[in-house]
């Protein structure tokens, strides 16, 4: 894992998000939860490298987010497809499912989250917005179909501090 400068990673970002997936992790290096998510966005905000995340608020990982500074997302190689589909559909308010996905944390270098020994590609980031989705605001009505239960989304704008990947998200 190397070292890498926002301005040079590569990434296919749509393709991330929808077939690959990220695990959120958020807490510090004793309490953290992580959840999978598949919606968000990235880019410069404020002059800064950011990644956009958006947590509905019945998640056990939304309390984390909430509590603790920093999270971090993380990138796996397609093996490990069985763990983020475990992480993604089961709480940590009722299971040690991070324990169960066989996944191993590992000290993130920046930040207190924690991140993964499987990881391919480490996110380490600093939150710095957030903001809850607002339906008002909402301009095309097939968003709402995404909120049956009003469960709205918080938006949380991380600052990307540290970026670890494997070469071939070097651009
Ligand atoms: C592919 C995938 C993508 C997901 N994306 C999100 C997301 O972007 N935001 C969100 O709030 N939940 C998302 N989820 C749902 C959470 O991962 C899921 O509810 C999880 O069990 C929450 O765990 P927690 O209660 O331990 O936080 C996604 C689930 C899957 C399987």
């Amino acid at each position: 894992m190397k070292n890498i400068d926002p301005r040079t990673l590569k990434l296919n970002v749509t393709d991330m998000w929808t077939t690959t997936w990220f695990l959120l992790t958020a807490g510090d290096r004793q309490n953290f939860n992580a959840m999978t998510i598949g919606w968000g966005s990235m880019g410069v905000m404020w002059n800064k490298p950011f990644i956009q995340v958006v947590v509905r608020p019945g998640r056990y990982t939304f309390e984390y987010m909430e509590k603790y500074p920093t999270f971090t997302v993380c990138a796996f190689p397609k093996q490990y497809r069985k763990a983020l589909t475990l992480l993604g559909t089961t709480s940590g308010r009722d299971s040690d499912k991070i324990e169960e996905s066989g996944l191993t944390t590992i000290e993130s270098k920046k930040v207190d989250a924690p991140s993964y020994k499987e990881a391919e590609l480490i996110l380490e980031c600093k939150k710095m917005y957030r903001q809850d989705m607002n339906p008002e605001h909402f301009l095309d009505s097939d968003i709402m179909k995404n909120y049956p239960n009003q469960d709205f989304h918080r938006i949380y704008f991380g600052e990307i501090v540290g970026i670890s990947a494997d070469e071939r998200f070097i651009g």
